[in-house]
């Protein structure tokens, strides 16, 4: 891998990353046609990250089938290389004394109930960072609080990257796609739509009807998902894409993250809105 990115880069083209776990959905596959027009080459990087995964998560379950994930970005025809490492070779120290962590970014949101689990991520990107040194790396806007621990991550390290977000790809009924939509059976699917239209409802109140009270954002998105006889709330929450801190009141100038985690039976699944307030 170093050697094939030390061969582009003297050769002067640049060089997308798209970092993923596998088990390639169209919403991996718009990053990747976002890589190719943002770069000469584009690398895809599949990898299910054990430090991500705290002790009681879907570790050793989650789907791994390199095979398909080639077959699809084959017909895709858009990836130059599938960089697909083992354990041993992202964490050759058994006892590995080294973690890239952003402070306070991961104490709300998703952070707060996956313990760890930013700091999995922002190792293990760096990681890939090292190896692959792209000129881009393109991430999806769905893991909100994901894109903006890691564009910090990047600026504060001095990586020579820039990052990209791309727009949630969904469902015709508004579900955003994710690897674990697999997991909901037919009649918490359909409640599933909760969750975007909650974040929709976030996004009208704030520009259309000039709400700048956040708990009362919160409390007209919480009623949405109270429709979910199936769904148990994890997080409704509104917080500055700066520093990821809840906000009371939304001021003029300020962009920030309307966000909502549900689970419905072992899955977990979440949604946001990312919105400039004017
Ligand atoms: P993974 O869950 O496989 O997601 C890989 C990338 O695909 C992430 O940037 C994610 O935001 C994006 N993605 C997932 N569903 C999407 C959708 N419906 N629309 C647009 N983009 C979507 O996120 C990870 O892996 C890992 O944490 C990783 C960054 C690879 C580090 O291990």
């Amino acid at each position: 891998m170093r050697d094939w990115t030390l061969s582009k880069a003297l050769k002067g083209e640049s060089i997308a990353l798209v970092p993923t776990m596998g088990a390639l959905h169209p919403g991996h596959l718009a990053l990747v046609e976002k890589a190719a027009q943002s770069a000469d080459r584009v690398v895809v990087s599949i990898f299910v990250n054990p430090t991500q995964f705290g002790p009681s998560e879907d570790f050793g379950a989650y789907p791994r089938n390199l095979d398909e994930d080639l077959a699809k970005l084959a017909k895709q025809g858009l990836t130059n290389v599938v960089f697909a490492p083992d354990v041993k070779q992202i964490y050759p120290y058994e006892d590995n004394f080294s973690w890239v962590e952003v402070a306070h970014m991961g104490d709300h949101l998703c952070g707060a109930s996956r313990e760890g689990h930013f700091r999995g991520v922002t190792t293990v990107v760096s990681r890939l960072f090292a190896v692959v040194r792209p000129n881009y790396a393109v991430f999806g806007l769905k893991d909100a609080q994901q894109f903006f621990i890691l564009r910090r991550m990047t600026r504060e390290m001095g990586f020579d990257t820039q990052l990209v977000g791309v727009e949630t790809v969904r469902d015709e009924d508004g579900l955003a796609l994710s690897s674990r939509n697999r997991y909901l059976t037919p009649h918490e699917r359909e409640q599933a739509t909760v969750l975007s239209r909650s974040v929709a409802l976030a996004r009208d109140l704030i520009e259309h009807q000039g709400e700048r009270n956040a708990l009362s954002i919160i409390s007209s998105m919480e009623s949405i998902i109270g429709e979910a006889s199936e769904g148990r709330q994890d997080y409704v929450s509104i917080v500055d894409t700066q520093d990821l801190q809840p906000v009371a009141s939304l001021e003029a100038g300020q962009t920030v993250l309307a966000a909502v985690a549900v689970y419905f039976g072992k899955a977990r699944l979440i949604d946001n809105a990312i919105v400039e307030v004017k």
